[in-house]
């Protein structure tokens, strides 16, 4: 069983189904509310537990009814929640989801999701040394991103960086990490100058830019590579992400090649799409398994 740590955010997804995106100024009625666990951190543990990974989860939550409900959510789902603290006076993260229209749109507010400092991370830092694999995302705070970067490079263990949601990245963490997994907007913000050609190149198999139902595409050494998704019905793309990172984390942590473990970590991410909520259809290593024979 390989070992997973995730640094990262945990928080609480009110999701909103409606017909229709309301424009601005605009009022709209929608058909349903629910609220579901959620964090890209959250759902990347949650995920790389159901694959059968021994997951440690380093985050935050508030002292509030949701913090409760996520921490006993990870517990539930396998996840080893020693580093996952409540904050006194902060509320937990929340994400405002609409589902409309065949896809989805989020605002995240940070919340206690901010807490996850790096002195933080150093009290934290046990779960990382003893990792085959670390994942991290961007819904903490920049400097804790790096901070982990340089602890994992100092300790030896592989980083994933899944720079979503989208912001300017510090060149350190992009040089310390193994793999950086951004999607095609996500890629633009980490290399500003380079056409994503350009980048590929830069970076041979570490860059691997997701793109969508297409699947995803990294540099070789000699050629581009794109490894093609799976088509599925999709009735909620909300944490397709997150499935993807801490499936391919955990099929790299088990020493699969590069391109074994991007068609693993599709199957995964296309399965997850299936059903509601960020976790809802994140699925079993034994699903992912059946589904790829
Ligand atoms: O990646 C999906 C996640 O992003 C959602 O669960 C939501 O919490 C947002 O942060």
């Amino acid at each position: 069983m390989v070992k997973v740590t995730v640094v990262g955010s945990c928080s609480m997804d009110l999701v909103v189904t409606s017909p229709k995106r309301p424009q601005a100024g605009e009022t709209v009625l929608g058909s349903s509310f629910k609220t579901v666990p959620g964090g890209k951190g959250a759902n990347q543990a949650v995920a790389a537990s159901r694959l059968g990974a021994d997951v440690f989860m380093i985050g935050c939550v508030g002292s509030d009814h949701y913090g409760k409900e996520i921490i006993d959510n990870l517990r539930k789902n396998g996840v080893k929640t020693d580093y996952v603290k409540p904050v006194a006076d902060l509320e937990s993260g929340t994400a405002h989801i609409v589902l409309a229209e065949g896809d989805n749109s989020i605002i995240v507010v940070k919340g206690a999701n901010d807490a996850v400092t790096p002195a933080y991370v150093e009290g934290a830092k046990a779960a990382i040394e003893q990792a085959d694999i670390v994942l991290i995302q961007q819904e903490t705070p920049e400097e804790t991103v790096l901070y982990t970067a340089d602890l994992c490079a100092k300790a030896g263990v592989p980083l994933v960086v899944n720079p979503a949601p989208a912001r300017p990245v510090h060149e350190r963490i992009i040089e310390q990490a193994a793999y950086l997994t951004p999607n095609e907007h996500e890629a633009a913000y980490l290399f500003p100058t380079l056409r994503q050609e350009e980048a590929l190149k830069k970076y041979p198999e570490k860059l691997l830019i997701t793109e969508g139902a297409q699947g995803v595409r990294y540099y070789d050494g000699n050629q581009e590579v794109l490894v093609p998704s799976y088509r599925v019905e999709a009735v909620d793309t909300t944490g397709a992400g997150d499935t993807f990172n801490a499936a391919f984390a955990v099929a790299a942590a088990e020493g699969k090649g590069l391109e074994e473990s991007l068609r693993f970590a599709n199957r995964a991410a296309s399965l997850s799409v299936t059903k509601f909520g960020a976790q809802g259809g994140m699925p079993s290593r034994k699903e992912v398994e059946e589904h790829l024979s």
